[in-house]
Parts: C-alpha cells; sequence; structure tokens
C-alpha cells in the first residue's frame, strides 16, 4: 500500500477522534441549569460496560458565541449572549437566538465526546453530581406555551363564558 495513502488515512482517523460522537453510546440527553449555566445531560455507556453513567457538562466551557454564531470555543462562555431560558435543544442540537432576531444552533455531538461514560469538551469532564438524573429538564425541543399567550386564552375563554 501506498506510504500516502495510509498517512491521509491515519490523519483522518486522528481527526475524527479528535471530538464528538457522545450522542452513539449516550441517552436521554437533555439540558439542565448547573451553576447558572447551560449543562448538558446525559448517561454514557464506559468501557466496562456497567450501567450507564449521569453526567452534566457546562456548555459554557465548550461554545462561545462570536457575534454570528455560537462556535466550539474552550471557555467559551456562550450563555454570557445565550441566556440559559432561551436555549433549546433539539435532539443533539442547541437552539438559541443569542439577543439577536434569527435562532443560532450547533451540533453538540460534533464536539462532546463520551469519555468513558463522562460527557467532555476540550479538557473539560463533567460533572457527575448524585442527583444527576433527577435534575429537572430545561429547554425541550417543543416550545411550552408562553405565559402571556396562555393568560391570553384563559382571558377570551373567560369572556366567551360571561357572554355565553
Ligand atoms: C434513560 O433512558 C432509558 C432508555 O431509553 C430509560 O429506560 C430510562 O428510564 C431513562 N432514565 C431517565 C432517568 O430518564
Ligand atoms: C472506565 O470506567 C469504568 C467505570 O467507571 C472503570 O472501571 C474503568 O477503569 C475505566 N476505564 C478507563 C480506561 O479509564
Amino acid at each position: 500500500m501506498n506510504l500516502h495513502f495510509l498517512i491521509i488515512v491515519s490523519i483522518l482517523a486522528l481527526r475524527s477522534n479528535a471530538g464528538g460522537g457522545y450522542a452513539a453510546n449516550c441517552n436521554n440527553i437533555s439540558l439542565v441549569d448547573t451553576n447558572g449555566h447551560t449543562g448538558l445531560r446525559a448517561q454514557c455507556a464506559s468501557t466496562t460496560g456497567t450501567d450507564p453513567q449521569c453526567s452534566i457538562l457546562d456548555l459554557n466551557a465548550c461554545y462561545t458565541y462570536d457575534n454570528h454564531d455560537i462556535t466550539p470555543h474552550e471557555q467559551g462562555n456562550f450563555n454570557n449572549r445565550c441566556r440559559l431560558p432561551t436555549v433549546h435543544l433539539d435532539g443533539t442540537t442547541i437552539r438559541s437566538y443569542c439577543g439577536t432576531k434569527f435562532p443560532k444552533h450547533v451540533d453538540t455531538n460534533e464536539l462532546v465526546v463520551n469519555d468513558n461514560g463522562t460527557l467532555k469538551c476540550f479538557e473539560t469532564v463533567a460533572i457527575t453530581p448524585p442527583d444527576c438524573a433527577s435534575q429537572p429538564q430545561l429547554g425541550r425541543g417543543s416550545r411550552r406555551l408562553p405565559p402571556i399567550t396562555a393568560i391570553l386564552f384563559l382571558s377570551i375563554a373567560f369572556i366567551l363564558g360571561i357572554r355565553m
């Protein structure tokens, strides 16, 4: 086999190991509030094949908002612009308007790895608090009814109720 071909294959293999892919052997992927930051939570298999382990990765350690998009950046503090309650999870993709008119998004599966049962980005390893699995979930893909819409709906129902 040609040496150049081998070198190219090795480089590609190294590149593909460089990041991402946690979704392949993690489940229950969700967002939680971790010290006021967006935490990515998942239950991931370790190499020993024991029960999947729950861990929470502070995504502020993984992404920045570069005034255009949410992009991978070590200790990038993306929550500075993409505030916690506005960040939603859709599969493995996080979405937020980041204070702009147009939604931004990034697929966490392109960066975050499963490091033997624990989520990791760059050099940051996720935490595994005892209540990891029971912490309430944030920002699901499907939007909840915003409170103002609910209030309007109830007011209209009330007015119609009086008339009937
Ligand atoms: C995690 O996912 C598994 C398999 O999909 C499910 O059986 C289990 O109830 C989930 N656990 C939690 C805490 O959501
Ligand atoms: C992977 O995690 C398991 C369970 O936590 C542990 O027993 C094992 O030693 C770890 N393996 C490596 C290579 O770190």
